[in-house]
């Protein structure tokens, strides 16, 4: 075998991620493949991706399992490599499924789950850095509050890490062992492939286990170490009722963070992030928001209750809400003001435009300082094709226009309040489109005179309708 520990002083190995996600994922009860399940507004097997990404892999190879062709898609679609394992016969034999795709690769090979989202990214550059420190095999482990269902690390009294048993295989004085194994480790390529050609499947699963490539590691002469992470990182999801629980884990982790960056929340436990909402600094947040994936609030802006953001962003000092419903494509400038049951989507709004109640802008650019009467609607569909609108800087759209796309409104030009605009309107000028108010004299009188006459000839009753 090659030497699998590195000299000290030597560049760091190159690195390759093997993310096992051939599990068939049972218990979510899901036609959806229990790694495309999200978390934090993304899929899990993401959440696996990226960090793999974030390591520098050179090499990252998805297994994937015949029965979820929807997994290999998604990581195709990711640009990193997958291998299919067929059938699934344990966590060793997913692992050998990977050999041929990193038969050119030399370094170091770190194995995860993709069940696993909560891990974070200094956790395994730890691993690495135990693996880099002398290790031949560097297992992460984490201290279990209840170890029922875990690979057990059986250590020496000096804390070399032995070998791995698995809860069925385990002896009672295993058992009692709370240091689990979270299934992540990192070892040299070439050592973890002859490792695994051994590994047998005798076992009370039948299966042929990655953990054993402890034990083989240590009679085959090489040291094994266990780096010791937070169990709260270590939870894998198998069922609806753990995909919740790492949500949650998600949410407190992100609320947290965006309170330490700066940012006010009168309720954090009612606002809900995504993986890559990014808040600047002294930005308030109401009760009760969602942000969706893709959504950039800036520094000083305000969202105010019961709001939901999605694909959106949120210019400085601007102020949304209460009720704004933000959809992929909003782009809303500096100080724009949108206001309650605002419907924005796929629209762009210059610095200081303003629609403040009940309107639906959408395929729309909305020039600086507008102001968007309570009403407006962008009628930007007609069923087959989208069309656009433009309103120009200063343009003043009266209450109830409807703007029949595509349509131009042109700089400080009005609209009538219940205006049907089908066609541009120039700058500066005021389109009105609209029937004409025509006052008919003394019509209601004589209308009610004529219906109380009727309804006194009944006897005073109401006329009944057959
Ligand atoms: C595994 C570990 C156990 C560890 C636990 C942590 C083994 C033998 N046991 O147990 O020590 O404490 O994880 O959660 O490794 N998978 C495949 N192909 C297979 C089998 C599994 O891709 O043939 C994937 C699954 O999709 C999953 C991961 O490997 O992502 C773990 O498999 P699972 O069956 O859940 O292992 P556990 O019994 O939980
Ligand atoms: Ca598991």
């Amino acid at each position: 075998m090659p030497p699998s520990t590195a000299r000290p002083g030597a560049p760091p190995a190159p690195r390759a991620a093997i993310i096992l996600a051939a599990g068939q994922g049972t218990r979510m009860k899901s036609s959806t493949p229990k790694v495309l399940h999200w978390v934090g507004g993304r899929a899990m097997l993401d959440w696996a991706i990226d960090a793999a990404t974030a390591l520098g892999c050179a090499r990252i190879v998805v297994v994937v399992g015949a029965h979820s062709p929807a997994v290999g898609e998604h990581a195709r679609a990711r640009g990193v490599e997958t291998a299919v394992q067929e059938p699934a016969l344990g966590t060793a034999h997913a692992v050998i499924a990977a050999k041929e795709a990193l038969a050119d690769f030399e370094g170091d090979v770190i194995v995860t789950y993709a069940d696993t989202p909560l891990v974070q990214g200094a956790t395994l550059e730890k691993l690495f850095a135990v693996r880099a420190a002398g290790a031949s095999l560097a297992v992460l482990g984490f201290e279990a509050a209840d170890p029922f269902g875990y690979g057990r690390l059986v250590c020496d009294e000096g804390g070399a890490l032995l070998r791995i048993v698995e809860e069925k295989d385990a002896t009672d004085a295993e058992r009692a062992i709370t240091l689990c194994n979270s299934g992540v480790l990192v070892a040299d390529r070439t050592m973890l492939f002859q490792l695994l050609s051994m590994v047998r499947n005798d076992n009370a699963k039948g299966e042929f286990y990655l953990t054993d490539v402890v034990g083989l590691a240590r009679s085959s002469g090489f040291r094994a170490a266990v780096d010791v992470a937070d169990e709260a990182e270590m939870m894998g999801v198998n069922s609806r009722v753990e995909l919740a629980q790492a949500e949650a884990a998600f949410q407190a982790r992100r609320r947290h963070a965006a309170m330490v960056s700066g940012v006010t929340m009168t309720d954090p436990a009612s606002v809900y992030f995504s993986h890559d909402t990014v808040i600047g600094n002294d930005v308030t947040i109401e009760p009760g928001v969602f942000f969706g994936p893709g959504v950039t609030v800036e520094s000083g802006a305000t969202v105010k209750a019961w709001s939901h953001l999605e694909g959106a962003h949120v210019g400085t000092g601007a102020a949304i809400g209460p009720f704004v419903r933000l959809r992929p494509g909003a782009h809303l400038g500096a100080r724009v003001k949108i206001g309650n049951f605002v419907e924005v989507k796929n629209a762009t709004f210059g610095e200081g435009a303003q629609a403040s109640h009940l309107t639906y802008v959408g395929d729309a650019e909305v020039g600086a300082r507008a102001n968007l009467g309570c009403g407006t609607i962008t009628c930007n569909y007609d069923g087959f094709d989208k069309w656009k609108t433009v309103i120009g800087e200063d343009a003043f759209i009266g209450s109830d226009t409807a703007l029949v796309a595509p349509v131009r409104v042109g700089a400080r030009a009005f609209t009538a309040s219940g205006s049907v605009i089908t066609k541009d309107v120039p700058d500066d000028a005021l389109a009105v489109a609209r029937g004409r108010q025509r006052d008919i004299a003394d019509w209601s009188r004589s209308f009610r005179e004529r219906k109380l006459a009727e309804r006194a000839a009944r006897g005073g009753k109401r006329r009944e309708v057959e």
